[in-house]
């Protein structure tokens, strides 16, 4: 496996994308993979630029034994595209904003996690901005299952 490039992309950078790059760094250092994978999170949306991900996430993530504190967000730009290897969304909404930014010749880069986790049974990271801790619960338990099987397939490229 060459060095790899991956970002996790949502609508803020805050909720489920710093809980996505969280959880890979720490899959990539129990596989001892951290000099060779290089990871980030952006936003679709500028709405939180610069602000560390939301306390729930900051939370659930420290349940589960995993520090985000250090992340900040930050929008998706157009040379993410060009430097990135593998874009991927965490729902439907996201893919479509990325795809619609996206050269067409680097288009094959954008995935959704959850395309990774087909036994998950759906497609999308639900947005759990609006809601309660559950939210972020599943929203951990889902990204976890994602990024397993996304480490599997960069792994097999
Ligand atoms: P995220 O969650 O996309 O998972 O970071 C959200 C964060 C902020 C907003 C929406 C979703 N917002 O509307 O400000």
């Amino acid at each position: 496996m060459d060095n790899q490039r991956v970002l996790f992309v949502c609508l803020g950078n805050i909720c489920r994308s710093p809980t996505a790059e969280g959880i890979f760094r720490d899959l990539l250092a129990q596989h001892h993979l951290t000099a060779a994978v290089e990871t980030d999170s952006a936003g679709t949306h500028a709405y939180h630029v610069g602000s560390p991900p939301d306390r729930r996430a900051q939370e659930e993530a420290l349940r589960r034994g995993i520090d985000i504190s250090d992340l900040r967000a930050r929008q998706i730009r157009l040379s993410d595209f060009d430097y990135f290897d593998w874009i991927i969304a965490m729902d439907s909404d996201n893919y479509s904003v990325l795809m619609a930014e996206c050269p067409t010749p680097v288009q094959g880069r954008v995935h959704r996690l959850l395309d990774f986790a087909p036994d998950a049974g759906r497609e999308d990271v639900p947005d759990p901005y609006y809601g309660g801790v559950d939210g972020f619960r599943q929203v951990f338990d889902l990204v976890e299952h994602g990024c397993s099987g996304l480490l599997r397939t960069i792994r097999q490229a």
